[in-house]
């Protein structure tokens, strides 16, 4: 039977027999559980100056994720350097809106800073390199899918040399996630760290929506007629992502803005008939404000990934965080993205032109259930947990918010993120 008692100590002679008497080895830390469990097992089996670290900040990293980060793993020793790189992505992402094309500016800018802060592996023959892969990385980077970024971080040609050469340390190479968590729960990782939600590597960036029409069509509000009654029905003029097969496809979303049933088995067929009867729409979501004018995209506002729209997005992202710790669902849902996109409502763009509301943006909660990310489903949480995190958000940010919208649907034929 497994044990993560004998799973960590086990690692942790491996780790000393591949490193013998003089062998370092340097880790690249995202913040997230995989790196950060790596890094602890590297970080007792070596002497701390035999173990060393490196965390980028990109700048689209939570709210406060940068400093949690610091004090949980420099209380394990080794050394950790701490690189803000925040600038130079942003300047890179400047007039950049297409999702693909934001993905790529954020992983080319990684291996720039890489490249500059981990050069010295080439020519050191004392380092090893220590990476969080996880069993399921390996069988989703052979696949090439939407972790394409994932592997693109760990294959600067530096890397891939260190790779051919067998000079690669993967402590966790033969464990899934929850096997993860207990080793580093045993290892004494602060609990917020060990049961962190799974973050793409390019962090905020993806779940910034942005504009890449010029002249956006204007929203169109239908009317859906069903056994229920009826509900309005709101086609915003913005793509998200979803899967078919092994492809990432960029359509429509609709909003269920007012009338709809509070009742998750019927949203969840509704949201199944729409996607099904429109070969155009691949995402269903739900308005939590019942607002019932159709959404413009928000006129004079920044469309693109900006620093004060990242701020604001991670407000947001730590309300929401906060309200699923209360209610204690950290551990029961598997992931909540939060999205932001720049729509607000029709009746209030004309008013919005010559004031600060101007920057108004809708937020998008993403919770899912799901085991390994390849399948999920939209979480059916509480109606008075979600009242609550609407009042919350309208609370601390209403003069920067329209809407609230809530994301009901599954992967497939969704995906987990929303670009
Ligand atoms: P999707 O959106 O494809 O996400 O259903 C599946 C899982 O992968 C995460 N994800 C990423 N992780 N780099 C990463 O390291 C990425 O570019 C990336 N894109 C998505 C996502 O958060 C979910 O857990």
């Amino acid at each position: 039977t497994w044990r993560c008692a004998d799973v960590a100590q086990h690692q942790i002679s491996r780790i000393q027999e591949k490193t013998g008497e003089n062998l370092s080895v340097f880790v690249l830390v995202s913040g997230g559980v995989d790196s950060a469990v790596a890094f602890a097992l590297i970080a007792k089996a070596l002497p701390a100056h035999r173990v060393a670290g490196l965390y980028v900040d990109t700048g689209m990293m939570r709210k406060d994720e940068t400093a949690k980060v610091k004090a949980s793993l420099r209380a394990l020793g080794g050394n950790l350097k701490f690189v803000d790189a925040s600038d130079l992505f942003l300047k890179n992402l400047e007039g950049v809106t297409n999702p693909e094309a934001k993905r790529r500016v954020i992983g080319d800018t990684f291996l720039q800073v890489q490249k500059e802060e981990c050069g010295f592996l080439s020519d050191d023959t004392h380092w090893l390199l220590g990476q969080g892969t996880i069993y399921p990385d390996t069988i989703e980077s052979g696949k090439g899918g939407a972790d394409v970024i994932k592997t693109h971080h760990n294959r600067v040609p530096e890397i891939e040399r260190l790779l051919r050469a067998g000079q690669v340390v993967e402590p966790l190479a033969q464990l899934y996630k929850d096997e993860v968590r207990a080793v580093g729960e045993k290892l004494g990782l602060p609990k917020h760290l060990v049961w962190r939600h799974p973050f793409p590597g390019p962090g905020l960036g993806v779940r910034l929506l942005c504009v890449e029409d010029e002249r956006p069509p204007p929203s169109r509000v239908v009317v859906l007629r069903n056994h229920r009654g009826v509900v309005k029905v709101d086609i915003p003029p913005l793509r998200s992502v979803g899967c078919q097969g092994d492809s990432r496809t960029y359509k429509n979303f609709v909003v269920f803005k007012t009338g709809y049933p509070r009742d998750w088995v019927e949203l969840d067929r509704m949201a199944t008939d729409v996607i099904n009867e429109h070969d155009a729409i691949n995402r269903a979501t739900i308005s939590l404000t019942n607002n019932a004018t159709p959404f413009v995209i928000t006129p004079g506002a920044p469309h693109t990934v900006t620093r004060s729209r990242l701020d604001l997005l991670r407000e947001a992202d730590a309300l929401v965080h906060q309200a699923f710790v209360d209610a204690d669902l950290m551990t029961s849902i598997w992931q909540c993205p939060v999205a932001m996109a720049p729509l607000t409502f029709h009746d209030n763009a004309a008013a919005a032109a010559s004031s600060s509301s101007s920057s108004k943006e809708t937020i998008i909660l993403r919770p899912v259930d799901s085991t390994e990310a390849m399948t999920a489903s939209f979480s059916k949480l509480p109606w008075d947990l979600l009242d609550h995190l609407t009042n919350a958000l309208f609370d601390k940010l209403g003069d920067r918010i329209s809407d609230v919208l809530f994301d009901i649907t599954n992967k497939p034929p969704g995906t987990i993120e929303w670009e």
